[in-house]
């Protein structure tokens, strides 16, 4: 089927890689908002949480979709992954990719993995947390601990850098590439993965250095 060689071609699993990773990223999005609710109190925090909740049905459809997205996102990146480490050690193949040479490009595959692990520690530290104890009594419970903080710290840095090259890879595979806007787009590629970095390691710090003692 046309389809099914389209998203098994070179250009369709990249296409694959940058459509999940725009949906990842505007999951980030909703997430960084909903979350920085914490800055304002516990009681507006829970009260989000609270309203999510109610809504028992979107959250299983969104939670599953977010699980299929970040599977595929995952999947077809270590194959590609696999399938360019086998082009460049092959004494026979020329590349002709133009490689953004940098630390973040380079370190793709383990950054992703690092943020996977945050992942799976994260969701059985949240999601299924107790449902006796209130989630944001949870989040400051986790977060107070030094450690558990620290460890999302590193993993905040993984996804900042994991983010500045997927970004700017994602805007290049949807062809937003123009000599006019090639200055902006680096920036902005930036710009997104440091608004992250500064809302959910700003959640961290404040619970870990015990700023957040009264909230
Ligand atoms: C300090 C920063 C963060 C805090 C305080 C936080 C908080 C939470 C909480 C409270 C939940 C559970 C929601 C509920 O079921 O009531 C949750 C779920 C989740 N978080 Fe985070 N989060 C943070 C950072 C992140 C980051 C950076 C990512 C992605 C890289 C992420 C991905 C997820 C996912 C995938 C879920 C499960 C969502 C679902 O079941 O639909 N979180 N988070």
């Amino acid at each position: 089927m046309w389809f099914v060689r389209f998203l098994t071609s070179s250009i369709g699993k990249k296409l694959v890689m940058a459509s999940s990773g725009l949906l990842l990223f505007l999951f980030l999005c909703t997430h960084a908002a909903g979350n920085a609710t914490i800055f304002m109190s516990s009681k507006v925090f829970q009260s989000y949480a609270d309203e999510l909740h109610s809504h028992p049905l979107i959250v299983l459809v969104f939670s599953l979709s977010l699980l299929a997205i970040f599977l595929v996102h995952i999947g077809v990146g270590l194959y590609l992954f696999n399938e360019n480490r086998a082009v460049s050690t092959s004494r026979y193949a020329v590349s002709t990719r133009v490689v953004k040479n940098s630390l973040a490009s380079q370190t793709m595959p383990y950054t992703g993995l690092f943020i996977l692990l945050f992942l799976v520690v994260h969701i059985f530290g949240f999601t299924f947390s107790p449902k006796t104890v209130p989630i944001s009594v949870t989040v400051k419970e986790l977060l107070g601990n030094f450690f558990y903080a620290l460890f999302y710290i590193l993993a905040f840095a993984a996804l900042f850098l994991h983010l500045s090259h997927g970004f700017w890879s994602m805007l290049q595979t949807f062809g937003v590439n123009h000599p006019r806007y090639n200055e902006f787009i680096a920036r902005l590629t930036l710009v997104f993965p440091l608004f992250f970095f500064a809302i959910f390691a700003g959640i961290a710090f404040y619970f870990m250095t015990g700023l957040g003692a009264n909230y």
